[in-house]
């Protein structure tokens, strides 16, 4: 096994169900000092897809082997399309196959996707094993490994079926980001630029400076970017573990943003652009009810841009907007109240009147092909 090439940072996770560090360094998949301390386990499942095991399956099966007398790897279908009830019930077949008991752990190595999977298999099987994100796409290493919500797809709704568990560890090897197609890249980015509107004005200054940088890819770059968005995850999530309140700023864009994704359907959008573009008009929002000044909305739509990801709308149609946000409100926060931000890096949750909505989205509105329907 390699040693690491430097100390990994480290980033202390502490919320009232688990006490967690997340590693962030390069070459941590198959650096031994990065591995231990983790709880004993009998069986090391890890659970991946083949393009992400091709590329980083066997340096983390060899660390897995170090650790553990058993190990074994179940592969899953690459997509969002597969985060779903069936391919869950693969990780279970697999795990009852080879006879795992609660002294197994299962080891997510991939996106968001098998990370929400992984861990939603490690909540229900036998009632809760112990699971380790290793997540190899920016935007799992900045939020979705972190924080402990895990869900599968229902035909009805994203992430409707789900569970609150924490990691043992995240493991957040920065070498794996390499070999990231530039889109999920910049897709990872919407995720990084969120955190700093919303709670670090210093981070948006230091994006500002540092965009290029992050996407040519500059390790040193990315490393600062990783540590911040997980401080920032962590100190959130430590105060509201189960999205009571205050965790619900994490959603900024969102709500627009996922408007976006079902209403051109899944997939034709990736989450992070679709997010970036969720942020710009939720910027203008805020700016439009006096909470923020223009000037700091167009600092975060300028971002946004420079990070490659749209900050102009589909042509969705307006009431189509309303009853999508509505779907994803009922499901989020149980009302219709929307991420702002009311001072640079400070974000509030506040019911808006549909037509100051309605202004802010037609503002980054494509206007539509001549000929084509107009927007409601
Ligand atoms: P993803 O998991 O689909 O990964 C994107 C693509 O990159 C996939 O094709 C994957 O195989 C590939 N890939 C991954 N790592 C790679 C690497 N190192 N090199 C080459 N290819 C690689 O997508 P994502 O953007 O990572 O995650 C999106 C998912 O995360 C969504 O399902 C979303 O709901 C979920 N999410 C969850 C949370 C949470 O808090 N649990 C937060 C945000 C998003
Ligand atoms: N990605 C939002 C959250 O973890 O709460």
């Amino acid at each position: 096994m390699n040693q690491p090439r430097s100390t990994p940072r480290v980033v202390a996770v502490r919320t009232p169900s688990k006490h967690y560090d997340i590693l962030i360094g390069h070459g941590l998949l198959g650096s031994a000092p990065s591995w231990q301390g983790l709880p004993r386990c009998t069986h090391a499942v890890l659970v991946s897809n083949p393009t992400v095991f091709a590329l980083h399956g066997e340096q983390a099966l060899a660390s897995m082997r170090a650790m553990a007398p058993r190990t074994s790897q179940v592969l899953l279908p690459d997509g969002e399309a597969y985060k779903d009830w069936s391919n869950l019930n693969t990780v279970f077949d697999h795990l009852l196959r080879e006879g795992c008991d609660r002294k197994a752990m299962l080891f997510a190595l991939g996106g968001g996707v098998v990370g929400d999977m992984a861990g939603f298999a490690a909540a229900c099987y036998m009632r809760g094993v112990p699971f380790v994100q290793l997540p190899t796409t920016l935007l799992a290493q900045v939020d979705s490994s972190v924080g402990g919500k895990t869900a599968i797809n229902h035909p009805l709704g994203k992430n409707m079926i789900g569970a609150f568990q924490q990691p043992e560890r995240v493991l957040c090897d920065l070498a794996t980001l390499a070999t990231l197609p530039p889109r999920e890249l910049r897709a990872g980015l919407a995720e990084v630029i969120k955190y700093a509107p919303i709670a670090d004005p210093a981070l948006m200054d230091w994006l500002e400076a540092h965009l290029d940088a992050l996407l040519a890819g500059d390790a040193e770059a990315l490393a600062h970017a990783v540590q911040r968005s997980c401080e920032i995850k962590a100190d959130v999530v430590g105060s509201d573990e189960r999205e009571s309140g205050r965790r619900a700023i994490l959603n900024f864009g969102h709500t627009f943003g996922h408007a976006i994704e079902a209403g051109l359907g899944y997939g034709q959008w990736l989450h992070g652009e679709a997010v970036g573009c969720g942020m710009v008009i939720a910027a203008t929002l805020s700016a439009d009810l006096g909470l923020i000044t223009r000037a700091f909305a167009e600092r975060v739509a300028r971002l946004v841009q420079r990070a490659g990801l749209p900050v102009e709308a589909p042509a969705l149609g307006l009431d189509r907007w309303f009853e999508l946000m509505a779907v994803d409100k009922k499901a989020e926060a149980g009302d219709t109240r929307y991420v702002l931000i009311d001072a640079p890096g400070s974000a509030t949750l506040r019911a808006v009147p549909r037509t100051l909505v309605e202004a802010a989205i037609r503002r980054h509105t494509v206007a539509p092909r001549a000929g084509a329907a107009l927007p409601a």
